[in-house]
């Protein structure tokens, strides 16, 4: 793949395809929870998977968080779970993941139901799976693209660059 292919795919990653909404930053994610219409399908897949609403719900439930019962922190209304709504609006909202090495991490999203990026990158050109595939409310972000054909080879080749050297041999080894 060339460096013209991998600069282009860059400039679809920044502009029309608004991937940099969410994956920016050093390590291509802004560290936020975002609903990707990512549709539950697949072997071993729940029908439903309300994601973020249901980890911040067991967290604010629980008795050993930092505001909970068995906490000594002295100012529990300091506690970060203070501060937390009631998640509404996180429903079906995951994590944004990080981009590096998304070449050798096949397959993708939550569901893992994504095999390669060319239909990673189909996802978000569709914006999305249909309503009912998934919990919540797609993201504003998430609406149909309009990706050409070198577009979607442009950026597939920008997405397989993030990747390093790999790892000398040695460090690969058992150390016992
Ligand atoms: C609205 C925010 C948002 C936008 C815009 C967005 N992403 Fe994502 N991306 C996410 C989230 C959240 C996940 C994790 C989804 C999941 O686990 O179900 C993700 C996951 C991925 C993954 C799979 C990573 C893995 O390891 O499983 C790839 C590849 C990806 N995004 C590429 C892109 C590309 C390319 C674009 C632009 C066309 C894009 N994303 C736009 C939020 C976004």
């Amino acid at each position: 793949m060339c460096i013209r292919d991998r600069k282009q795919g860059l400039r679809v990653f920044i502009g029309k395809a608004r991937c940099l909404g969410c994956h920016s930053g050093p390590n291509f994610t802004d560290g936020q929870f975002h609903n990707t219409a990512v549709p539950q399908v697949g072997e071993h897949v729940e029908p439903m998977d309300d994601g973020r609403a249901v980890g911040l719900t067991m967290a604010l439930e629980s008795p050993f968080n930092c505001a909970g019962r068995w906490s000594d922190h002295p100012n529990k209304s300091e506690c970060a779970i203070s501060n937390v709504g009631d998640g509404e609006g996180e429903l079906g909202a995951f994590k944004t993941s990080s981009l590096r090495e998304i070449a050798h991490r096949a397959p993708f999203m939550h569901t893992g139901g994504v095999a390669t990026i060319e239909q990673a990158i189909q996802h978000y050109d569709l914006g999305g799976a249909a309503p009912g595939l998934f919990a919540g409310q797609r993201d504003e972000l998430m609406r149909p693209i309009g990706l050409s054909s070198p577009d979607r080879t442009a950026l597939a080749a920008f997405l397989r660059a993030l990747g390093g050297e790999p790892l000398p041999e040695s460090m690969l080894e058992d150390p016992r």
